[in-house]
């Protein structure tokens, strides 16, 4: 089903880790009042389920079955600042958050039958009045037809500044060197791979971050909605 038939509006917010996606999204959904899917929490939830069944990373074909039949809840809160996630009914918003979740979650997303397997998934989560996806192909592949995609983008130093930044306010470990070669790791694996790799949509507004405050970066994407809803 269309976009238009499920009288649904999607903004779609791509772009590579730490560019500023995560917060930008939760705080256009909320001052849009519409609904949030974090796409990179569901690569972060099978990453963690292979790891808790010892599902090696090399099999396809098991992690492929396991993402169809993912055991996830996300908590109702969607105002919050993080939405409370459950595994298997288990909480586990803040493990997902690790850098090493992060790893797992790039390497099992680069297996395309895994994409496949979670596509169903993401689109269900278009339902009125709206929905900002959040990823790293919402724009390409989940979300074809959104009438606003962005894609976020900001320098490897400030990206991994940033999470730094992140991950010492949540009380997790960090170090800036290695955070800067895990980013740029990740960034390559992302790119690289044949399933979905992370490219802009051609028709996607493309917004460096780099200097930009939150807020700008939200002012100039609602901006841009109302202008497209006027026209
Ligand atoms: O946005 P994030 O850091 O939570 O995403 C974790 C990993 O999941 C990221 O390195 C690549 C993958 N991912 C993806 O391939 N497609 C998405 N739509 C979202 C995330």
């Amino acid at each position: 089903m269309s976009e238009q038939e499920h009288n649904a509006d999607v903004i779609t917010i791509d772009g590579p880790s730490g560019s500023g996606k995560g917060t930008i999204s939760r705080l256009l959904a909320n001052k849009l009042h519409w609904h949030f899917l974090d796409s990179g929490a569901l690569y972060r939830l099978v990453g963690l389920a292979a790891r808790n069944h010892a599902i090696a990373f090399d099999d396809e074909e098991a992690l492929a079955t396991l993402a169809a039949h993912l055991d996830v809840e996300f908590g109702a809160d969607e105002d919050a600042d993080e939405t409370h996630i459950f595994l298997e009914g288990e909480e586990v918003s803040s493990v997902i958050r690790s850098e090493e979740a992060g790893n797992d979650a790039s390497r099992v997303a680069a297996v395309q039958a895994v994409r496949d397997a979670l596509y169903q998934r993401q689109r269900a989560f278009l339902r009125p009045p709206g929905l900002i996806a959040d990823g790293r192909d919402m724009g390409t592949v989940i979300f074809p037809d959104a009438r606003l995609k962005i894609f976020l983008t900001a320098s490897l130093e400030e990206r991994a500044r940033r999470r730094y930044k992140q991950l010492k306010e949540k009380g997790l470990n960090a170090n800036l060197s290695a955070l800067l070669d895990e980013l740029a790791q990740r960034d390559a694996r992302d790119k690289n791979r044949s399933a979905a790799p992370l490219v802009p949509a051609a028709d996607a507004v493309s917004i460096d971050t780099s200097d930009l405050s939150i807020d700008a970066v939200v002012a100039e994407v609602y901006g841009r909605w109302q202008r497209i809803q006027q026209a």
